[in-house]
């Protein structure tokens, strides 16, 4: 089992600045840009470290073409040092050309030493000229997870092709001055540390934005939309990694805030990063097991990318009007499924037994467990005005939805979940969730992932063997490593009371 992946994103380098700018307005990017960097692109953010499963270009295929038909017009290839690596980029670079999509290489300087400028400059000179390379005005586009320290211009002499540079460094910590332009990793309210809110202090990702569009005067931002995150890896991983970032209805929020501030380059993080939980592509993917499957069997997220699609299709166009490209009536859902305050400490020896509290790294209950709330949510995508009724356990809330994209949340009901559509008195379409809110430890550990699914259903979605391989080791109660979801839906208990949904807030995020 390779290790390699854990420590990903371990280390995140902060800025004093991010500090400074608590609460800016929603930022506006200079539209007279785009007409010299081809802007107003989206990517999303491709673990190549978990594919060495894959065995040809065509088992690719299938990611392309499923992001493509979203919207999405280049995956960013994560890749670390992996020795199976090149086999994987060559795979993915040959089924985008095959596809009609775009890739280009994202370092990941938890694994890459910033300080090899000539082999990071070699790796870019061995995919550069390919055809499905993404360029920038014939510039290849190259990006990264941390790595301030790398010497651009020692890096642009060594690769003899035209580069366009946009890595994830950071303000105040990196040179800016031989970018093109800069990746805001941080794409979760934050403390400015690499951890959920803290008191006092709570950093957006709209103010990080604004922090690197300072910094980036004229050069391109990369604005990281994400819809969660979660991780509970634990001493297997030599420190444990294990907390959340608070993101309830941050995807539907921040997808907004795009709309309106319309940066040069959006990044969805991730395609298929399993382990933290914010994959937004589906389970059966092909892919290995880095550990993450203890809290992601069973909790499909592909329903997210339907939300974003009209958002995708909207930017892109320029167009701050979502309800323009909504053509069929949607609800999305999602939720934890057990409340935030569910006390699993006796059986969650994922972290070993000492409560050992560490920053983000320490034993047991997940790190800012407390910035969760107990809600589930929900996103219409409506053609036409209609009511919007949730069943949560026995208690109903309607929520009169305009045409076009909405959000609400109720409070969680541990039980079955029950969402439909009416329209002038009518029916318009229903469905019972899968998975039940509940008063238990699945598997025995803390699994703060989302469950997300539609109505209308989407097909199932369960993860293959490959990436079901680690679900048993390390875990204190007996289980079976293998899908679980039921084939047909809970019954969902009778009504006795109705109340009224909160809004999704309206401030920026
Ligand atoms: C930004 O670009 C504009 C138009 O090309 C130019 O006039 C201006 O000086 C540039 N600003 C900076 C800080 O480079
Ligand atoms: C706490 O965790 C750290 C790092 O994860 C480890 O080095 C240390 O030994 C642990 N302490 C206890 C008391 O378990
Ligand atoms: C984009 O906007 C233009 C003008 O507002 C409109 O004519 C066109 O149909 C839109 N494109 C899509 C894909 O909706
Ligand atoms: C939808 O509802 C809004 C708010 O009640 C109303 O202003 C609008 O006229 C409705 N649209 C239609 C087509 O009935
Ligand atoms: C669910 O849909 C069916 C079929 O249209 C309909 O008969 C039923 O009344 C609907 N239930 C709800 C709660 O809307």
């Amino acid at each position: 089992m390779q290790r390699i992946l854990y420590f990903r994103y371990f280390l995140v380098f902060l800025s004093a600045t991010f500090l400074t700018v608590l609460s800016a307005p929603i930022p506006h990017y200079d539209l007279s840009k785009r007409q010299t960097t081809g802007g107003k692109l989206v990517f999303s953010h491709f673990m190549i470290g978990i594919v060495s499963d894959r065995t040809s270009a065509s088992d690719y295929d299938a990611d392309m073409q499923r992001a493509k038909s979203y919207g999405i017009d280049a995956f960013a290839l994560n890749i670390g040092v992996d020795d199976y690596t090149d086999t994987q980029l060559e795979y993915a670079y040959e089924s985008a050309a095959n596809n009609d999509m775009k890739v280009f290489l994202s370092f990941d300087f938890n694994w890459w030493d910033s300080t090899d400028a000539s082999g990071i400059g070699s790796k870019i000179a061995q995919y550069g000229s390919k055809s499905a390379q993404l360029t920038i005005n014939g510039k290849v586009f190259v990006s990264s997870f941390s790595g301030d320290s790398l010497d651009i211009a020692t890096v642009c002499s060594i690769v003899g092709l035209d580069l366009f540079m946009a890595p994830n460094f950071h303000p105040g910590e990196g040179d800016f001055s031989n970018l093109n332009g800069a990746l805001n990793w941080m794409g979760w309210p934050n403390d400015g540390n690499n951890k959920a809110l803290q008191e006092g202090i709570d950093i957006t990702v709209t103010d990080g934005d604004s922090t690197y569009l300072t910094t980036l005067a004229n050069k391109s931002l990369i604005a990281l939309v994400s819809p969660w995150f979660f991780t509970h890896f634990g001493m297997e991983v030599t420190y444990s990694k294990n907390w959340v970032f608070p993101s309830d209805l941050l995807w539907y929020q921040h997808w907004n805030n795009i709309l309106t501030s319309v940066p040069e380059y959006v990044e969805i993080v991730t395609w298929n990063d399993y382990g933290e939980s914010h994959y937004v592509t589906p389970l059966s993917s092909p892919h290995t097991d880095d550990g993450g499957s203890k809290w992601v069997n069973d909790m499909p997220h592909d329903g997210w990318l339907d939300m974003a699609k009209p958002f995708i299709s909207a930017y892109k166009n320029g167009s701050t009007t979502v309800s323009d490209y909504i053509s069929d009536d949607q609800i999305i859902y999602w939720y934890r499924s057990t409340p935030r305050d569910i006390d699993c400490d006796f059986t969650d020896t994922t972290m070993g037994t000492a409560n050992n509290m560490s920053g983000n790294y320490f034993n047991g209950c997940p790190n800012s467990w407390e910035t969760l709330t107990d809600e589930v949510f929900v996103v219409s995508l409506l053609t036409a005005n209609g009511t919007v009724t949730v069943n949560s356990r026995s208690t109903e809330y309607s929520y009169d939805a305009l045409a076009g994209a909405s959000a609400f949340s109720v409070p969680m009901g541990v039980g079955a979940q029950a969402f439909a559509l009416t329209r002038d008195g009518g029916p318009v379409m229903n469905g019972t969730s899968l998975k039940e809110i509940v008063l238990e430890c699945v598997y025995g550990i803390y699994n703060f992932n989302a469950y997300v699914r539609t109505v209308p259903a989407r097909d199932s979605d369960s993860l293959q063997a490959d990436g079901l391989a680690a679900l048993t080791s390390g875990l204190a109660v007996a289980c079976e490593a293998t899908p679980s979801l039921p084939a047909t839906a809970p019954a969902t208990v009778a009504v006795t009371a109705t109340a009224t949904p909160t809004p999704a807030p309206t401030v920026s995020v």
